[in-house]
């Protein structure tokens, strides 16, 4: 017996538990009720009356010995697994900021103004950057070979100077045509996208930029209606106390024609740097929709008349933002852009 209890005692000791598994091994062979300790308690029966209290209590300590090593063992475990799972964390690493994006500048000024004419019933058409020259120019009244072509420093993707020739749209007019075509009157749609000119690059002009063009075509629709269309929107987008004034201009789809100005809304027309001391600022290009452009989407000019204008969406951005590059619009740099994130 003495040897026996020598013998286990020997195992315990030299038991290894490093793990979940090794700690359930050890438990198993020596603390259940058909353990190597409780085996030895019963053969405790066998042995005589005198030897029996020594041996038990022999076997009671080393039962406890057992029981210590593995609760030992076992809080051991739960310590290293939790700060195992503590450190998968560093605490000390700087975060990883996510930028969420925003809204771009140009955007936001594109979405005030289709809001206001939105509001007054027009809706939203759009077409493709990628357009014919017929649609830009030639349905449009410019003549072949006529110097207004001119006007407009195109980027021409082929030249074989026929109709088919395909070109980056160099304004939103080319969807009028399109509306026209698709629509019959009445029709009271706006335009906004991207447009293309192949212009020197610098702080005040790009090769890209954006238009928002509006059209009103119906029965005996007048000059006085442009105006008034105009000035709504002039007095919702730059105050109420703004002033307009109409300059007499030429564009061959339109007739007669006008540009548009505003007060300069930084001076509020005294005079200054961004209004080149004149106090007014041009906004946009307007007038009646030439018969010539009626017929040529099969619109009758004697029955149905129209105006139709086009604005600058970039520089009332600039403008509005205090942004003195307009390349910085496009340049999408994120420290540019996160300032607008509100
Ligand atoms: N398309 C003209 C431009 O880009 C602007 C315009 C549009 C003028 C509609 C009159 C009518 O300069």
């Amino acid at each position: 017996m003495k040897h026996s209890i020598e013998e286990l005692r020997r195992e315990i000791d030299t038991f290894t538990i490093r793990t979940a598994d090794e700690l359930e091994a050890f438990r198993l062979r020596f603390m259940v009720r058909k353990g190597s300790v409780a085996k030895l308690f019963n053969q405790l029966k066998d042995l005589s009356p005198a030897d029996r209290p020594g041996y038990g209590q022999l076997l009671n300590q080393l039962k406890q010995s057992a029981d210590r090593k593995y609760e030992d063992a076992e809080k051991q475990l739960e310590v290293l697994s939790s700060s195992a799972g503590k450190k998968r964390i560093d605490l000390t690493l700087p975060g990883r900021k996510q930028y969420p994006g925003s809204e771009h500048p140009v955007q936001k000024v594109l979405g005030d103004m289709k809001q206001i004419f939105r509001a007054m019933g027009f809706t939203i058409a759009t077409g493709p950057e990628l357009e014919l020259d017929s649609y830009n120019f030639d349905m449009l009244n410019f003549p072949a070979n006529h110097p207004a072509r001119d006007m407009q420093d195109t980027f021409f993707i082929t030249r074989n100077e026929g109709e088919d020739d395909q070109l980056l749209r160099t304004h939103t007019s080319p969807v009028q045509i399109r509306v026209m075509l698709d629509e019959k009157p009445p029709i009271r749609v706006i335009c906004p996208g991207k447009v293309y000119r192949n212009e020197a690059i610098s702080a005040r002009s790009y090769c890209v930029f954006h238009q928002l063009e509006g059209l009103y075509i119906d029965k005996s629709v007048s000059f006085a209606d442009l105006k008034a269309t105009i000035y709504s929107f002039a007095k919702q987008m730059f105050g109420s106390d703004v002033q307009l004034r109409f300059r007499p201009s030429f564009f061959p789809f339109t007739e007669p024609s006008a540009e548009v100005d505003v007060t300069c809304y930084l001076c509020g027309g005294k005079g200054c740097r961004v209004c080149k001391q004149s106090g007014w600022l041009e906004i946009l290009g307007c007038g009646m929709v030439h018969p010539n452009v009626l017929k040529n989407c099969s619109i009758d000019p004697d029955e149905f008349s129209g105006f139709a204008f086009g604005m600058g969406v970039d520089r009332t951005a600039l403008l509005r933002y205090k942004i003195d590059d307009i390349r910085l619009l496009f340049e999408n740099d994120v420290r540019m852009l996160e300032q607008f994130s509100q």
